[in-house]
């Protein structure tokens, strides 16, 4: 089978990746891809939002899958124009993929579908901002019901800035503060059945210790040795399959991957935010660790037949995965810098560890930064602590001028 996979970060390296590992995937297919999915995949410069541009180069090219990685594609759309074309397209439809695109609409789902998660407000004015705000108390969320890349969400004691940021969003959902543990579980379904995959945890700060702004996710690991072995049954119980279900009811079934973004509080597990895809970079640890070959599943919740999918199989290896990011990132990150040491990973650390790329591109002989987070290093090991020993050496080859990263992924995890 011939595959294309649309986007050019990280997960879609990973994603690329897995399918390249896979017997039945033939030829690989990106677009726009990066500097590494071009070692594993055929690029194509076709614009990732344009539905039309995609299924006309699926069409080309004699897809049999289209595996739809970002969110904003999908919220365009892309997948129904792929479906219109008589392609199987990994990824929901426009309609579904609003369990997403807007904060308010995931919480009328589910509220509707008794899904457990934070109380909340969705103000348009002032007073109801005032309102909210006052109704909750310290700490603040506050959150731009649209896409935002993980940046939209202000957390704070400061009542001004929570102030200041509902007021700059327009549509906001302010809501009650969520304490606990968070986890991302990620689950395939076709609209019906629902295959959870493994569970992993990601850290959204830039800094340390989990101090700074709020990015799109600085490194994660799985599997979680302090989680409840029963958390994926019970959020398979109370969230995805009565999610799932509520969409189908609707009439606008959820095909693809429902990521679930979750906080164990002290009252229980609590969804914190829904994605429809997978999340990133969850990804990069949790398909480092799956054993079944990923091109048949996706094709599965594709075509509606994932009851017939036999049961995941899994490494029994740890992954980790560490982000290197440009200068002033998640500010206006500086890029076009030459990022050197990628042969040394690849000389002396294959294949328990490896650079997923995410913002980069070639220019000849180089590879340059090309955005805010740049590598996803990625390693796998017995247990946490090998994965993570591998995944920094592997980080420490890495020259990138001004570049940073955590140095705290999976630590706590790994130390029990
Ligand atoms: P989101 O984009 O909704 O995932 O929010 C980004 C991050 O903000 C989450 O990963 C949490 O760390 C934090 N966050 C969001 N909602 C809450 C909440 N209700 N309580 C506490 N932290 C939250
Ligand atoms: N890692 C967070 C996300 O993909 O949204």
């Amino acid at each position: 089978m011939k595959v294309l996979v649309i986007g050019g970060g990280a997960r879609e390296h990973a994603l690329c990746r897995s399918l390249s590992l896979d017997p039945g995937v033939t030829a690989l297919h990106c677009a726009p891809g990066n500097a590494g999915i071009g070692e594993v995949a055929e690029l194509h410069p076709v614009d990732a939002l344009d539905g039309a541009a995609v299924a006309r180069l699926a069409t080309q090219l004699g897809a049999g899958l289209v595996v739809v990685g970002p969110e904003a594609p999908l919220v365009a759309g892309v997948a129904d124009a792929v479906r219109a074309a008589g392609i199987p397209c990994f990824g929901p439809s426009k309609e579904a993929a609003r369990l997403e695109g807007s904060k308010a609409f995931a919480k009328d789902v589910m509220a509707e579908a008794g899904v457990p998660t934070a109380r909340s407000y969705v103000c348009t004015t002032p007073e109801e901002i005032d309102g909210a705000l006052a109704a909750f108390g310290a700490p603040y969320v506050v959150k731009d019901d649209g896409l935002a890349a993980g940046k939209g969400v202000v957390v704070t004691e400061d009542l001004t800035a929570a102030r200041e940021h509902a007021l700059a969003c327009g549509r906001v959902v302010i809501e009650e503060f969520l304490d606990g543990p968070e986890v991302s579980l990620f689950a395939v379904t076709d609209g019906e059945t629902v295959v959870p995959l493994q569970p992993a945890q990601d850290f959204k700060r830039a800094l340390d210790g989990d101090a700074g702004p709020n990015t799109g996710g600085m490194g994660a690991y799985s599997p979680l040795p302090w989680a409840d072995p029963k958390l994926v049954d019970d959020v398979m119980d109370t969230v995805l399959q009565p999610t799932v279900d509520e969409l189908r009811r609707r009439g606008t079934p959820f095909s693809g991957l429902l990521y679930a973004g979750l906080a164990i509080t002290s009252r229980g597990v609590r969804v914190i935010e829904f994605n429809a895809r997978f999340g990133d970079p969850e990804t990069q640890v949790v398909l480092a660790r799956l054993r079944t070959p990923l091109a048949g599943l996706l094709l599965g919740a594709a075509n509606g037949t994932l009851d017939q999918q036999p049961p995941l199989q899994w490494h029994d290896d740890a992954a980790v995965t560490v982000v290197v990011a440009s200068y002033n990132y998640p500010d206006t990150p500086r890029t076009g810098d030459p990022i050197e040491g990628l042969d040394e990973v690849a000389a002396e650390d294959a294949p328990h560890a490896y650079v997923l790329h995410a913002g980069t591109k070639r220019d000849g002989d180089t590879v340059l930064s090309a955005g805010g987070r740049v590598l996803s290093v990625t390693a796998t090991g017995k247990d946490l602590g090998k994965a993570r020993e591998r995944a920094y050496r592997a980080v420490a080859r890495i020259r990138l001028d001004g570049s940073q990263h955590r140095t705290d992924i999976a630590r706590k995890a790994a130390e029990g």
